[in-house]
């Protein structure tokens, strides 16, 4: 192991300790049973996962409510859980424990960004459509205070049920324009009650849904929210929002902030330009920024937060993630080059410079086919498609152990189509 800031333990407020600074972030799998349960391939994953050296795992979203997927495959925690899925999550835990390291459970509510395939008319803060091409997402409509009140108690009841399961925490889901994430911003929550309006009226339900949480888990076991520093889109929800909604979370006694960013309009969490120009933010910018897109973000919550922060997006060399530690990060996540190098983390604690970028080498369509890219739907569709070559990735270390980096965008798009097709018609069978 080399002396890197990056091997520090660290103590959260709650009291738990992770053992080094580098967290696998929440990575959508895909690989639940129809019925919504973790599987064998699931802790196939995980136990790489945990074999690799994070201190810290989060699972990709659990999702409340069977009608708001984030996508087919998603583990679903609608009740408290019947014997098959306590056992089933138990064995997921154990799997994704098995060196010691921490297991997080990320809860969240797809809201307006359910596929179509999903639910044609998902349930969101209000009636306002994803304004993207392709016809992927129906017609939202706005919820009543029931469905309000429903959504909060069921991030409770799931975050009992994890706690009980044998995961070491939780993360509320409110970033990437899902459901916690439509009501914070002013594009997508036009309501004129209790929850919309005011920024103190739009972070409502966010704060609630924490409270519960914490309610459900007790003081001893970590919470973690994350948050977009910004949607960077115009209108929407800005910098300083975000910053007066992490004072809001640091006094509900949160344990750890993970700061990203964007939304499906505006895919900055991957770095990816939007359709719209992305609005740009009051917050000092760095050439650092570059590499980790969210790092000044960061810096400039420190200064004013004491709670633990965590960032995710775009760090891929050791250089960047012991700057962002030195100036007031305390964790760093990495997504998708552990979609193949799963021991990435093991691999920067000994001394390894630079992790791989393989989306720079990814692209839907051949550069004699580049021009395709003018097309508002086609460009969008190359941008999945890169996303969905991920997801293959991971759907094959589920089932063979093996990632593989040879196969090409297109190939990976279909794999992943076809698998979410046959599971949504199993699931319809099913239920
Ligand atoms: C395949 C894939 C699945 C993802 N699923 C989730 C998810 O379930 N929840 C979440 O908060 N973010 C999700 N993200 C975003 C990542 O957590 C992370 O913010 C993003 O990949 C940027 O980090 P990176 O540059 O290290 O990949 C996903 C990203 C990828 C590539």
């Amino acid at each position: 192991m080399t002396d890197t800031a990056l091997a520090q333990p660290l103590t959260l407020p709650c009291g738990a300790t992770l053992g080094n600074r580098l967290a696998k972030a929440a990575m959508t799998e895909g690989l639940a049973t129809p019925a919504g349960l973790p599987s064998p391939q699931l802790e196939r994953l995980y136990s790489l996962w945990s074999d690799g050296g994070a201190g810290l795992l989060l699972s990709g979203n659990i999702i409340i409510d069977g009608d708001h997927l984030e996508r087919p495959g998603n583990v679903v925690i609608e009740r408290r859980p019947d014997a098959p899925m306590a056992a089933a999550l138990a064995s997921w835990a154990r799997a994704a424990t098995r060196r010691g390291n921490h297991f997080w459970g990320q809860i969240s509510h797809a809201g307006r960004q359910t596929q179509k395939a999903v639910n044609p008319r998902p349930k969101a803060p209000s009636a306002v459509q994803l304004g993207l091409p392709g016809g992927q997402f129906g017609q939202p409509q706005a919820m009543s205070q029931a469905d309000i009140a429903q959504v909060v108690e069921r991030f409770a009841w799931c975050a009992a049920a994890l706690r009980e399961a044998g995961f070491t925490g939780v993360q509320v889901h409110a970033a990437h324009g899902y459901l916690l994430s439509q009501f914070l911003s002013p594009r997508s929550n036009l309501r004129d009650d209790d929850y919309g309006g005011a920024l103190e009226n739009r972070a409502r339900l966010l704060l609630q849904t924490v409270a519960a949480v914490r309610a459900a888990v007790g003081t001893d076991f970590p919470l973690a929210v994350k948050l977009n520093s910004a949607d960077f889109q115009k209108g929407g929800f800005d910098f300083h929002d975000s910053l007066q909604v992490a004072r809001w979370l640091e006094q509900a006694g949160i344990d750890l902030l993970e700061i990203s960013g964007g939304t499906y309009e505006q895919p900055k969490l991957l770095g990816v330009a939007g359709l719209e120009a992305e609005e740009p933010q009051a917050v000092r910018a760095s050439t650092r920024a570059r590499e980790a897109y969210f790092v000044d973000f960061a810096v400039a919550m420190r200064e004013q937060l004491s709670v633990p922060l965590m960032v995710t997006g775009g760090f891929r060399s050791r250089a960047a993630m012991e700057q962002a530690l030195d100036s007031g990060a305390a964790v760093i996540g990495l997504g998708r080059p552990m979609c193949v190098m799963t021991d990435a983390p093991s691999r920067l604690l000994r001394g390894a410079a630079q992790l791989p970028r393989y989306e720079d080498e990814l692209a839907m369509f051949p550069p004699w086919l580049a021009f395709l890219n003018r097309s508002d739907t086609l460009r969008t569709l190359g941008a999945f498609g890169v996303q969905y070559w991920y997801y293959a990735q991971l759907d094959l270390l589920g089932r063979d152990g093996r990632a593989q980096e040879s196969l090409g965008v297109f190939a990976a798009t279909r794999r992943v189509m076809r698998h979410a097709r046959r599971w949504l018609q199993q699931r319809r069978r099913l239920l």
